[in-house]
């Protein structure tokens, strides 16, 4: 038997030709601080310095690292003190969720010594850091701060002492400490995988487990198959297999017999439509469809396989059907009308859909990469008729989730089954196959606009009729959403699902906000150009809302707004523009989200059952706690994701903080009465930290706060964008708080982008250079972090812009882009310059002044970056990702890209 010395010791390898040493890594020696995602050489994620060289262990047969000294994230620093890359990268909050982290910290490490070795404390160059760190990605687009810390790391200034983080878990992710799902091993935990459909429509006949079970070590084989036994899609789960470990399960699959009778299928939204489309679901079984969106959806008409229009949000739509046919009739220049198009973009969380669950007697304990630990509880609880009290969810760290995570998944079901079926502790994760293929996408959609203006120089009408590709699933809502800006003396908004035999699509970040916003921008664009108005100035005045009032005037002040040249006014190779587009999401809360407090020990502790996907929400508690009695956040001990705490919200449509840092802020007022009451000592005369010295001689002492409801008195002038949008807004908002457990607030969080870009007129590249994102959400609770998640928010939409794009095979309905190979997010050198400014007036009737970013930061990229190509170009884009190749047809032919 040979060996490697791994982190300084000596261990033996397996004798398994097959063995990669990720597995060996991961496995056999549980330094799980090594992750695994594409397991193709693409991501990064799992690498590994060999012999002090950086490798892809997911590729590296372990048997080549015989003889050779292998380090993981775990054995970088030595003797417990920090690289100055992991300082860094701590200090800059060069990290979100954390899961691409550790193998960003390997190949840092390996590019700072390099780079010290040969040049001192020189400062490398943008260009420079970008080719080290290449073939990295991270998925939350912590790239900014990334470049920020690996700068600041080679010119030597983290070469002291120990740093504090702005991200109060940030040394976990950055030594590989921190625990996802898929690290979880319990004793005689077994590895259960899933048989899926090949066939996109097919009626299953018979289904035989029986050659499965009668495989050593296989231990339980379940039917998935709901009750009419039919497959809608490529990847619907069919049976799913326990075994002793992933190899055996495989095999155990394979030889799961099925017989099928195949149904006539139908994929995508051009052959959906079709009078003679194969109906994917009949009237009895509707209700098995997906759910696109955050809320509960508007009833709409379902006629084959199209359901709408839902067109609840329109106002006096027959008279503005009229002015437009008079408008096109008279031929009216002002009048802008035009068809979108935008891709599909996969959520592509780098930590896959994961859960591990175990019983013990009649108690059920799931561990979950999820974006909700206590509703997930209750859903579990009711589907498997279980008292609360008897199940357990918990998420340590959740590596992304985008909104793709925050519900009951096959993953966690089948696990459960599983577990109880074979009487032993199940996990199971996700390939990357079915991460990129079955847990849900942001539809592709067609999007019809016309936008007429008066000959005053008003917003007379605007109509958006949406058709979204939402494969097995409804409920899209993009078309409405225009419903909460410009307003119009008419408005028709009408939202169509197209259902087809493809995977479900799932909410994604600002669900129906990014394709909206691509076709409405564009066109305020071009009314503002045949108006002859500065495309700023027109939102301003067609926009009242005082947030965006005042991004609009922080934007208009910009040296490269001033600055931009005139539209299509350049020749040559390479040209640049500049462009403007505008984003908001609502102000969206949960009731019943608690906070409970304590002294214990005399130190102070916070706990509540949300969880971390990456936007910080330990942080958020750690620094309002800390600020309020006047301590260090790092003095705050924070424990969430477990539903066994106080119940907490959920992380998805941007609710996290306005739900948490009211009830925190509620806790605390509780929580000092407590302790002067009971403090055994009062502090000295004229101390500074008076509460310090309570806390330590306060006796322990726990209270908790309910999320109260905002005060109405503290927002004169402030209304919810519902109560605008009449009395169908107020009808939505109550539907949201009584079926999704979802209050609207008061107020809009809005932002504001304005992005310069390179066109490369020969090859049709488009380059962004840099974003100026302006934010209003209120009182920013954590600094660093805000921006990180702007900036990583800025990075998605340029990806859902330029590259981003999940291909079906139109007769299969399978997916092409099954592969982080095939589907392009954005890496380290895509990343523009971002300056972030966060406005924080506008929420002070909401308890702290806070609400969530993560939505609103990334709907306005996509048409900033459109409105950008037309200044340089004279080109319109029609249809995202914005493809070298559609632009270059475009230069060519001077038609929309
Ligand atoms: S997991 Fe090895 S490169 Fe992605
Ligand atoms: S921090 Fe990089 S994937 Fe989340």
């Amino acid at each position: 038997m040979s060996a490697m010395t791994i982190n300084g010791r000596i261990m033996p390898l397996p004798d398994d030709p097959d063995a990669l040493l990720i597995d060996v890594i991961r496995d056999d020696l549980n330094l799980t601080g090594t992750k695994l995602v594409c397991g193709a050489g693409v991501c990064g994620a799992c690498t590994v310095l060999v012999d002090g060289v950086p490798v892809v262990s997911c590729l590296m047969p372990a048997r080549h690292a015989a003889d050779k000294s292998v380090t993981t994230v775990e054995g970088i620093g030595a003797a417990g003190k920090l690289h100055p890359v992991q300082k860094a990268f701590m200090a800059h909050d060069a990290l979100q969720c954390g899961f691409c982290t550790p193998g960003f910290i390997v190949e840092a490490t390996a590019f700072h010594d390099r780079w010290r070795a040969n040049a001192g404390t020189a400062t490398p160059s943008r260009e420079e850091i970008g080719a080290a760190l290449s073939g990295h990605l991270c998925r939350c687009g912590a790239y900014d701060g990334i470049f920020r810390a690996v700068t600041e790391a080679c010119a030597g200034r983290f070469d002291g002492d120990d740093i504090v983080s702005p991200r109060i878990e940030a040394r976990e992710k950055v030594t590989g400490a921190a625990k996802y799902t898929v690290d979880i091993r319990h004793d005689g935990q077994l590895e259960g995988v899933i048989l899926r459909s090949r066939a996109a429509h097919a009626r299953i006949v018979e289904l035989d487990l029986a050659p499965a079970l009668a495989m050593p070590g296989v231990s339980a084989a379940i039917s998935l198959l709901g009750d009419d036994r039919i497959v809608r899609y490529v990847g619907e789960p069919i049976a799913a297999v326990a075994a002793r470990d992933r190899k055996t399960a495989t095999q155990a699959i394979a030889a799961i017999k099925v017989t099928s009778e195949r149904l006539p299928s139908v994929i995508g939204l051009d052959a959906a439509r079709k009078p003679d489309a194969p109906a994917v679901f009949e009237k009895s079984n509707r209700k098995k469809a997906g759910n696109v969106s955050e809320g509960a959806g508007s009833p709409a008409p379902w006629k084959a396989n199209v359901r709408g229009p839902s067109a609840a949000f329109s106002h006096k739509a027959k008279k503005l059907r009229g002015w437009l046919e008079a408008a096109r009739a008279g031929r009216d220049p002002l009048l802008v009308e035009g068809i979108f198009r935008t891709g599909t973009q996969s959520h592509a969380c780098l930590e896959p859909h994961a859960a591990v669950a175990r019983f013990d007697g009649d108690r059920l304990t799931v561990h979950a990469s999820t974006q909700a630990v206590f509703h997930l509880m209750e859903l579990i609880a009711k589907r498997y008729k279980l008292a609360h009290d008897k199940v357990r969810v918990i998420a340590d760290h959740v590596g992304g989730g985008f909104g793709s995570k925050a519900s009951l998944g096959v993953e966690t079901t089948a696990a459960i089954e599983l577990a109880r079926a074979a009487k032993a502790p199940v996990g199971i994760a996700f390939d990357r196959h079915e991460e990129l293929s079955v847990t849900g996408y942001r539809p592709a959609t067609e999007i019809k606009i016309a936008l007429l203006p008066s000959g005053q120089g008003d917003l007379k009408g605007l109509s958006l009729t949406a058709y979204a590709d939402t494969g097995a699933a409804v409920n899209s809502t993009i078309a409405a959403l225009a419903r909460l800006i410009y307003p119009a003396q008419a408005k028709a908004l009408a939202d169509f699902d197209v259902i087809s035999n493809l995977p479900p699509g799932a909410p994604f970040r600002g669900p129906g906000g990014p394709p909206m916003a691509f076709a409405l921008e564009q066109a305020i664009d071009e009314a503002a150009l045949r108006m002859n108005v500065d495309p700023i100035s027109l939102r301003k005045r067609w926009d009242p809302n005082p947030n965006r009032q005042r991004l609009y005037d922080w934007a208009s002040t910009l040296d490269v707004w001033r600055d931009r040249k005139t539209p299509a006014s350049q020749t040559g190779r390479y040209r640049r523009g500049v462009g403007v587009a505008t984003g908001y999401w609502l102000y969206l809360w949960q009731p019943g989200s608690k906070v409970e407090l304590a002294v214990k020990g005399g130190r102070i502790v916070a706990r509540s059952a949300i969880q971390d996907i990456g936007t910080g929400s330990r942080t958020v508690i750690a620094n309002t706690v800390a600020h309020e009695f006047g301590l260090e956040p790092h003095e705050v001990e924070v424990h969430i994701g477990d539903s066994n705490l106080i119940e907490g919200p959920g992380s998805g449509g941007s609710r996290t903080t306005a739900s948490v840092i009211p009830p925190a802020l509620l806790a605390i007022r509780k929580l000092k009465a407590a302790i002067e009451q009971h403090s055994k000592r009062k502090p000295v005369p004229g101390s500074n930290a008076p509460w310090r010295e309570l806390i330590a001689a306060s006796p322990d002492i726990s209270v908790s706060a309910v999320r109260p409801e905002d005060n109405k008195q503290m927002a004169p002038g402030i209304r919810s964008p519902l109560k605008d949008a009449g009395f169908m807004g107020t009808i939505f908002g109550w539907m949201m708080r009584r079926f999704s457990n979802l209050a609207v607030g008061a107020g809009v969080p809005s932002s504001v982008q304005v992005i310069e870009v390179e066109v490369d007129t020969w090859l049709g590249h488009v380059r962004v250079l840099n974003v100026h994102t302006g934010i209003a959400v209120g009182k920013i609770a954590a600094a660093a972090l805000a921006r990180s998640q702007a900036a990583g928010s800025v990075i998605q939409g340029v990806g859902y812009a330029l590259y981003e794009a999940r291909e079906t095979d139109s007769s299969t309905g399978d997916i092409l882009t099954a592969g982080m190979e095939d589907y392009r997010i954005p890496g380290i050198a895509d990343t523009p310059d971002i300056d972030v400014h966060f406005d924080e007036a506008g929420f002070d009737h909401v308890l702290g002044g806070s609400v969530g970013i993560g939505e609103v930061a990334t709907v306005p990229t996509s048409p900033a970056i459109a409105n950008a190509i037309h200044n340089a170009t004279g080109i319109r884009p029609t249809e995202i990702p914005i493809r070298p190749d559609r632009l270059i047809a475009a230069l060519k032919g001077r038609t929309a890209a």
